[in-house]
């Protein structure tokens, strides 16, 4: 491994991944942690931003952890490990807190969404705070490269900001990172309601494909996703939605390009279109389920492989965080 580093996380707020996490990050982790040099997290201190449930927050983060490797991160090759368990990642976003501006922060669209889905009164500063805590994240680390999808690429520019800002202030110490952002087509949108970006904490469930969901639930939704009436196979992303969901989907699930989906679909009906989706997301998900189900049978290895993963991180991370203390005079 000779690349660069890279860093990158998800959250375990859920019990299952959603394809979009499968799409936007963990396809392009599973072949980074091969030539470069990659760190991957749980972030469970960034889930607690909205209210958790402790019980199932702890289950979550094992389950999350159990995807990663199912789904092909190689807890030898990559560190995988919890954000909770390295304690420098909560000390460095104080300090990043400190050299962020109120309104700075309150610029970040993530926060607004999120905020005014809660309502601004329920919204917590530490919700505020998760921008500066995924800085800490990517700086502790050094991390040159930080694969995340589209959403996410305002909190790197942060970073990138508080890094130079930092550096500038107090004398070189961190590495400006930047955002890989996987193509547009890498962005997956819920399958009823194809202009809303998929995600694990959507309010409805039914257009989002689980990656431990049984394979014929998965099928099912597929099969329901929203389309057009139109009968046109071809990738539109104003005009038909739906269907270039599905190609996307399609597309990454099978290697073959978008022009070529579309060539490959003329004259064919949307049924056809999404029973073929509906395999190919079934024959890659179905193998990886089994493998997570058999990692959490054995919930005492996987907390021994990601306490290892802690140490290695840690490894890492907590010189950084001592050089930052002297850097700023704690
Ligand atoms: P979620 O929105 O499902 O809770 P996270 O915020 O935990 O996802 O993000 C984890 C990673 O998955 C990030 O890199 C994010 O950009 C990516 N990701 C999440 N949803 C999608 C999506 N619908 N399409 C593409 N990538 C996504
Ligand atoms: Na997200």
């Amino acid at each position: 491994t000779t690349g660069a580093r890279i860093f990158s996380g998800i959250q375990p707020s859920a019990d299952s991944l959603q394809i979009g996490n499968y799409i936007g990050a963990l396809l392009q982790w599973k072949e980074m942690q091969v030539t470069n040099d990659a760190i991957f997290c749980v972030v469970d201190l960034h889930a607690i931003t909205v209210p958790q449930d402790p019980a199932l927050l702890r289950e979550q983060t094992r389950r999350t952890a159990a995807q990663y490797i199912a789904a092909g991160i190689d807890p030898e090759q990559a560190i995988l490990f919890v954000q909770s368990q390295v304690p420098a990642h909560a000390q460095l976003a104080w300090i990043l807190n400190t050299i962020t501006g109120f309104g700075e922060a309150s610029r970040m669209t993530q926060f607004k969404d999120k905020a005014a889905r809660q309502g601004a009164d329920a919204a917590s500063l530490g919700l505020f705070a998760y921008p500066t805590l995924m800085a800490a994240d990517i700086l502790l680390y050094s991390a040159e490269e930080v694969p995340v999808g589209d959403d996410q690429r305002q909190h790197v520019e942060l970073a990138r900001d508080l890094a130079g800002r930092f550096n500038s202030r107090f004398g070189e110490t961190f590495v400006v990172p930047k955002a890989v952002i996987p193509t547009e087509t890498a962005r997956i949108y819920d399958l009823q309601n194809p202009e809303a970006k998929m995600s694990k904490s959507a309010a409805s469930d039914n257009g989002i494909i689980w990656m431990l969901d049984e394979p014929a639930r998965t099928a099912k939704k597929i099969k329901s996703a929203v389309t057009d009436d139109q009968r046109e196979i071809r990738f539109d992303r104003a005009a038909k939605p739906g269907v270039s969901n599905l190609l996307t989907i399609l597309s990454a699930f099978t290697g073959t390009g978008i022009p070529a989906l579309e060539e490959q679909f003329t004259g064919r009906g949307y049924g056809d279109l999404k029973s073929t989706v509906a395999d190919a997301v079934v024959a890659t998900f179905e193998p990886i389920r089994s493998r997570a189900l058999a990692l959490l049978d054995d919930t005492a290895e996987l907390d021994r492989l990601l306490s290892r993963g802690a140490e290695r991180a840690e490894a890492i991370a907590q010189p950084m965080l001592e050089r930052v203390y002297d850097r700023v005079g704690l």
